[in-house]
């Protein structure tokens, strides 16, 4: 089981970032290999119809896509923008599936969201959860939602609230057993 973990998020200081680290210390030992990518590794140019008919395919993108491709499960951690996702990853998702094959295409992802506010994020993630199925991402249908994250995760980035830690370790659990068996059931 291979695994990619990142943050849409640039802040140095970012609440998802946090939370992916989490996952990160949570997976290791559990997966083959982890694979930590910081947001800014994952920059693309914006989407742009005239290079990719021309058969341009920036490089970056091609280096994202051998990524996904490396990765059987994704575990993303994206903060809600005006109740929905970040720009930088929905345009990211448009240029992966438009690569042929789609690398996400048969990946399981497991959502995460950090923010500010008492709703957690849970309208963000419903749309990056469409935009994942849409390519054939087999999304966990359970996400990871930390409303008011500034109580929720201390300065060093730990989950405060006994109830959190047990939701996101058993999640996690959950989420690798569902990783596994659809894993399984392909090969
Ligand atoms: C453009 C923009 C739009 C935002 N919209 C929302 C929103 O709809 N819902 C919400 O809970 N937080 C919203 N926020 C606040 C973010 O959740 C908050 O900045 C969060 O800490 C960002 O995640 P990060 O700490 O991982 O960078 C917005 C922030 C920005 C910059």
């Amino acid at each position: 089981m291979n695994i990619l973990i990142f943050a849409a998020s640039h802040r140095p200081a970012s609440s998802n970032r946090q939370l992916a680290q989490l996952s990160k210390h949570w997976v290791h030992g559990k997966a083959t290999s982890v694979d930590f990518a910081e947001y800014a590794e994952l920059d693309v140019p914006l989407y742009n119809a005239y290079t990719s008919e021309a058969g341009e395919i920036p490089a970056a993108v091609q280096a994202v896509a051998e990524r996904v491709q490396q990765a059987d499960a994704l575990i993303i951690a994206a903060p809600e923008y005006n109740w929905s996702i970040p720009g930088s990853l929905k345009n990211l998702i448009d240029w992966l599936s438009y690569l042929k094959p789609c690398p996400l295409t048969g990946r399981t992802a497991l959502l995460m969201c950090a923010t500010p506010s008492k709703r957690g994020g849970a309208v963000g993630l419903s749309h990056l959860k469409t935009a994942l199925e849409c390519v054939g991402v087999f999304v966990y249908p359970s996400a990871f939602t930390c409303g008011e994250s500034h109580g929720m995760l201390s300065p060093q980035g730990a989950l405060t609230e006994p109830k959190m830690q047990q939701r996101f370790d058993a999640l996690h659990t959950e989420f690798l057993d569902y990783a596994r068996r659809l894993k399984r059931s392909a090969a």
